[in-house]
């Protein structure tokens, strides 16, 4: 399927989404949501891909949602549109996604990759809500993700003042999984996703459902959730697999069954 504002690739088992607006600091607006969607759905169907690992350039992931094309937007137009629903589709995934995010990841972009599984930051990211210097709010989940990933009192600060955080904090704080020099962040994140692909697919497709769960249900429910889930894995093959080539100290063959 051709694409004209992202880069769409596969690497073994990865599939790989570059955004590509790099004059707009990949702004995004809603042919590149509409894409993105593409892409996922693509990389959903898609036995060969076991992980996805998102990102943009150094200078940026995403500076956020393009202001020039939402400026004259009415309340009508945007919810016809419904653009903004595409930023939860990291999260609707089934199979984990990864943000490699070096240079900006402010506005929608932070939110874009809040919504990613797991975010590795070059050490140049920095991370940002500044809708607040434009007039309106967070719109695809910051109110929400930010003050979940870093605690209220820091995520209120960023939220009514429009400041960036940088990669270290964010490391420090746990919006980050990890920091590591821009040079090799897309290499770091597509090796974890290497390493998330050679796992059992089940048991990842489930283990992400159930610590996403974590912001829906309450204790008790999740509990009850996980357990669920874990008890579903002895249907499978590679369940059975697992604990017997652990006992004949030999390496597991995964079916995905
Ligand atoms: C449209 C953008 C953009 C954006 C940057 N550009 N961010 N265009 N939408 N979000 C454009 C600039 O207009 C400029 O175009 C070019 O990219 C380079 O940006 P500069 O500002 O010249 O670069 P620099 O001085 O290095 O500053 C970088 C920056 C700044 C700090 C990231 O661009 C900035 O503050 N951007 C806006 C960040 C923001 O407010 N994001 C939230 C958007 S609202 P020209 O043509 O002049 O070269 C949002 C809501 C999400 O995300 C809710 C759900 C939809």
């Amino acid at each position: 399927m051709p694409y004209e504002n992202i880069i769409v690739t596969i690497e073994d088992s990865i599939g790989l989404i570059q955004l590509n607006r790099p004059k707009v600091l990949n702004a995004l607006n809603a042919a590149v949501m509409r894409e993105l969607g593409q892409a996922f759905d693509e990389f959903e169907a898609n036995d060969a891909v076991r992980c996805i690992v998102i990102y943009g350039n150094e200078r940026a992931f995403s500076a956020g949602a393009d202001i020039d094309a939402m400026k004259t937007a009415t309340p009508v137009e945007m919810l016809q549109r419904d653009w903004v629903a595409q930023w939860d589709r990291p999260r609707r995934m089934k199979k984990p996604v990864i943000a490699a995010v070096s240079g900006y990841a402010l506005g929608g972009g932070c939110e874009l990759a809040m919504a990613c599984d797991i975010i590795i930051a070059s050490e140049t990211a920095q991370f940002g809500q500044p809708e607040i210097n434009i007039g309106v709010i967070p719109g695809a989940g910051g109110t929400q993700r930010l003050p979940r990933a870093i605690g209220k009192a820091r995520a209120m600060e960023m939220i009514l003042t429009g400041k960036f955080m940088k990669a270290d904090e964010a490391e420090r704080r746990g919006l980050v999984a990890r920091v590591v020099p821009v040079e090799s962040y897309l290499e770091e994140a597509k090796a974890l996703a290497r390493e998330i692909a050679s796992k059992p697919p089940i048991a990842v497709q489930f283990a992400k459902e159930c610590v996403n769960k974590v912001y829906e249900l309450p204790l008790g429910e999740g509990l009850e959730y996980e357990r669920r889930h874990f008890y579903f894995l002895f249907s499978t093959e590679d369940q059975r697999e697992g604990m017997e080539a652990f006992l004949a100290k030999r390496k597991p063959q995964w079916k995905g069954k």
